[in-house]
């Protein structure tokens, strides 16, 4: 069973099918129609609700696509629709700043960009232009035009009013406490079951007397066999509360992040040590998408256009996974078999990703090339890690997505710019050795000569950066 609050309403569900997402559940079971489908891939935001939960003690509200929300992911959490909003016989501030700015035509979009809007206000600490578009990224509107929407998210900001949420904090935070149970919980029918282990015991148990059985992190990617290959997926085994999973550890040589840690909370934490990563979490997906999306979800889906694959593989990571009570490391470079191949075993999982902590002669930088800026998927990513001696670079790991089958290194490129200065010649050789490396496609997002053409133009990039010298992009950025 679990159980989850409707705004403050307490719901328990038992016998409910697996595969039902929290925005069909909200529409055809509750009757809140306010919350609308537009896309049902994560692309459009019409349908985000903000999710409630406990965090040191405190409330903390994230915007999620609820047509990529698995019902079970309600578990102990606190839905809010936009049917919660209103105060009273008044409109919640959030909604009087879009009344106030003109910003809704066929409203088609308005719940959604109401709910960004409602989380932006819980989180910020004032009005800050860069985090209201971080936070309307992921919602997209065909009539009224961004301008008065971005000018509701600053009154909003720049005038927080008390709401009945924050009046009710204390008394839900002790409800939602009260909810938590340290045994597996599970909804279940006939034809599907979704587990919910607590602990990586329980899940390790239950996955190897289960290896069919399909694992849920953030759902972003695997939601999508449901709502566009209309599949219906019997048993699934949820990671999002299974406690080691989440965990954060520093030490002295590395960071080890749990393979269920999602990639906001990624973006943040990685801000101090490794900025060049963090930043570009920023453009990965939307704001919604990463509230949900994990690290290991992003490496286990073994996509060839992956974001994370390329930054990891150069900051030379590993892989702790896990099978029944057996633990292996694997570097992640021997993970990826072949397209949407991996080497997990039946039965294993990404317990933790582990990052080595760089040197002070290591220089990683990462970019993404996109035809959008926001919330779109790369054409090519490419993350680079040299070591520099005193005069020779002593260590290179060049990587790339999008370039081939796999998310990969590139070791001729690689080999080309061992032991040698940092000069015009390297990259040129290093730029040429590239083409023994990959033979891209062409496809939708780009052709294979301008695939090649772009990773060159990365690594020359690069060694201008090292060099101290600017991008066109960044001289634009300073001259303006
Ligand atoms: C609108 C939209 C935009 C997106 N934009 C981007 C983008 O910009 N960049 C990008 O790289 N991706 C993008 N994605 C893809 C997806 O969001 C990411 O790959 C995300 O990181 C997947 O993580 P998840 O936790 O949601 O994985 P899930 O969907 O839960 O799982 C993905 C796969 O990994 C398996 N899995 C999950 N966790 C583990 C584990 N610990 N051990 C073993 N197997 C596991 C699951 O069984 C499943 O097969 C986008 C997706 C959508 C819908
Ligand atoms: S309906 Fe478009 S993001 Fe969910
Ligand atoms: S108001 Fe029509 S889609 Fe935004």
């Amino acid at each position: 069973m679990i159980h989850f609050l409707l705004n403050q309403t307490l719901v328990r569900e038992q016998h409910i099918d697996a595969n039902t997402t929290v925005l069909n559940y909200l529409r055809q079971q509750k009757g809140r129609c306010g919350t609308k489908e537009g896309c049902a891939s994560g692309d459009c935001g019409a349908c985000t609700v903000a999710l409630g939960s406990v965090v040191e003690g405190k409330m903390r509200y994230e915007t999620v696509n609820s047509c990529l929300l698995p019902i079970g992911a309600l578990d102990g959490k606190q839905l809010i629709t936009v049917e919660d909003l209103r105060q009273g016989d008044r409109l919640h501030s959030v909604q009087q700043a879009m009344v106030t700015s003109h910003a809704s035509q066929c409203g088609f979009c308005t719940p959604g960009f109401v709910m960004s809007l409602f989380a932006l206000q819980k989180n910020s600490q004032g009005w800050d232009r860069q985090q209201a578009e971080s936070a309307l990224a992921g919602n997209l509107c065909r009539c009224t035009g961004y301008r008065p929407i971005v000018e509701a998210a600053r009154i909003a900001c720049e005038q927080p009013a008390s709401d009945s949420f924050s009046q009710c904090e204390a008394e839900t935070v002790a409800r939602l406490q009260a909810l938590k149970q340290a045994t597996m919980s599970d909804i279940v029918t006939e034809t599907s079951r979704y587990v919910i282990p607590k602990s990586c015991t329980q899940l390790a148990s239950f996955y190897l007397a289960h290896p069919e059985a399909i694992l849920v992190a953030g759902g972003t990617d695997l939601a999508l066999r449901i709502t566009q290959q209309y599949q219906k997926l019997p048993l699934m085994i949820a990671l999002e509360k299974t406690e080691e999973l989440l965990q954060w550890q520093e030490t002295p040589d590395a960071i080890v992040i749990g393979a269920a840690v999602p990639l906001s909370d990624c973006q943040q934490r990685l801000q101090a040590s490794v900025p060049a990563f963090s930043e570009m979490l920023h453009r990965f997906a939307s704001r919604q998408i990463r509230n949900r999306g994990t690290l290991g979800g992003n490496i286990a889906n073994a996509s060839p256009i992956g974001d994370c694959a390329p930054m990891l593989l150069a900051l030379d990571a590993s892989l702790i996974l896990q099978r029944g009570e057996q633990l292996r490391t694997l570097p992640l470079h021997q993970f990826f078999l072949g397209y949407r191949r991996t080497a997990l075993q039946p039965g294993e999982f990404i317990r933790a990703i582990s990052l080595p902590k760089m040197t002070l002669s290591q220089e990683f930088r990462a970019w993404k090339v996109s035809k959008r800026q926001e919330d779109d998927i790369s054409a090519v990513f490419a993350a680079f890690t040299l070591t520099r001696g005193e005069s020779l670079i002593t260590g290179a790991r060049i990587a790339f997505g999008g370039m081939a089958e796999i998310p990969r290194r590139a070791a001729a490129c690689e080999t080309a710019l061992i032991g040698q200065p940092l000069s015009p010649a390297t990259l040129e050789r290093a730029c040429r050795a590239l083409e023994q490396d990959f033979q891209p496609l062409s496809d939708a997002r780009a052709s294979a000569a301008w695939r090649m053409q772009l990773a060159k133009n990365l690594l020359r990039r690069y060694f201008h950066q090292l060099n101290g010298e600017l991008a066109v992009s960044e001289v634009a950025r300073y001259v303006s």
